[in-house]
């Protein structure tokens, strides 16, 4: 099907949705030049081992090493801009009663192009926090040390985002939830739907009766179960979906598409 053709029906759906709920992965962000983690070749786990740099053991065996691996992924996406498959889904916010961002991403990318309503499942890469006492630290004193260490107990600083092996804050997971429950339209853009609990909520979706999106350029363990499948870049894909059913009224300058 070609993607840009973005099928009448789920754009009439979208236009009287009122609950929206949208799960983004590491895809949205590609055409932002931050790479996803398991394309081949390019895929951050297809370079790097998972198990040497985001696991707790791999922490406390070389915290230098994961500690500089974070601070290179900062640096990638400082240098990023967001696309407009994020400028799309600003203007999705703007124009419907309620929708739910639940991003599985840590580049903070969704709230630098303004979305408001953004549930970050798996942290942010630019937040810190205590390796011991797992609270969240602003500011920490000079030091040579890498990392740096806790002001309150002298241990260890680490990136606050969820590690394989770590459990999700669990207020986080129960907004994502709530958010798939009662949604007319789920949307799953940019994820492989395989690393849990995120790859549950399309299915818990699907199981409370919403109509399940995906748009991704391969197809995923998801796609057999959607209502539509989109199969291309987020980044094109959105900005006409988002022109298709608000275009006329809004004026697409506006979402910077
Ligand atoms: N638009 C939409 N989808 C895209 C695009 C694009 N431009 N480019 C790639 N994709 C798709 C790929 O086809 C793939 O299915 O995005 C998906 C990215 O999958 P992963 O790299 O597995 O990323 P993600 O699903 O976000 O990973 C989930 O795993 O490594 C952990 O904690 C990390 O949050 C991450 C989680």
């Amino acid at each position: 099907m070609n993607p840009l053709l973005i099928p009448t029906d789920l754009v009439t759906r979208l236009r009287t949705a009122r609950r929206v709920a949208v799960l983004t992965g590491a895809g949205i962000s590609a055409e932002s030049g931050v790479p996803t983690f398991r394309e081949a070749q390019t895929g951050l786990w297809a370079r790097y081992n998972p198990e040497e740099l985001a696991t707790p053991e791999a922490f406390r065996r070389n915290p230098r090493l994961v500690w500089e691996w974070y601070a290179w992924r900062q640096e990638r996406v400082r240098q990023a801009e967001p696309n407009a498959g994020h400028y799309a889904l600003v203007e999705m916010e703007r124009r419907i009663a309620e929708v739910a961002l639940i991003t599985q991403n840590v580049d903070g990318l969704h709230r630098r192009a303004g979305s408001q309503q953004v549930v970050e499942l798996h942290g942010n890469l630019f937040r810190v926090k205590c390796f011991a006492e797992d609270r969240p630290v602003e500011n920490w004193p000079e030091s040579a040390n890498i990392p740096p260490r806790c002001p309150h107990c002298g241990s260890l600083l680490r990136p606050d985002v969820v590690w394989f092996g770590e459990s999700l804050a669990a207020s986080a997971l129960r907004v994502a939830e709530q958010a798939a429950v009662t949604a007319e339209i789920f949307f799953s853009i940019g994820t492989s739907a395989l690393v849990y609990p995120a790859a549950n909520l399309p299915f818990t979706a699907l199981a409370a009766g919403a109509t399940v999106v995906e748009i991704n350029p391969q197809p995923t363990p998801l796609s057999p179960q959607v209502t539509f499948s989109l199969n291309g870049p987020a980044g094109v894909i959105l900005p006409r979906l988002v022109e298709q059913v608000w275009g006329d009224a809004v004026g697409i300058s506006e979402c910077r598409l």
